[in-house]
């Protein structure tokens, strides 16, 4: 498995609707945060979010954080 791909060093802060999102793990979708498929091959999956109530979440972009899928 290759090192994640830092995808921005901020986070992306976002007011997200309940439902099921699927962070990128492997810093390499072109639709950050979310995943696109680009992690085949890398050995990365990408990490289910479930939001439960319509709320602002700041979700890591650098693929470091000690808080996945949050900015840490
Ligand atoms: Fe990064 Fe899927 S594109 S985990």
């Amino acid at each position: 498995m290759t090192d994640a791909v830092i995808a921005e060093r901020r986070p992306a802060v976002l007011e997200l609707e309940p439902g099921e999102y699927w962070w990128c793990r492997c810093g390499r979708s072109q639709s950050q945060p979310w995943c696109d498929g680009s992690h085949a091959g890398t050995g990365f999956e990408p990490q289910r979010f479930d939001v439960a109530e319509k709320k602002r979440f700041a979700l890591c972009q650098c693929k470091h954080s000690e808080k996945m899928p949050l900015c840490d």
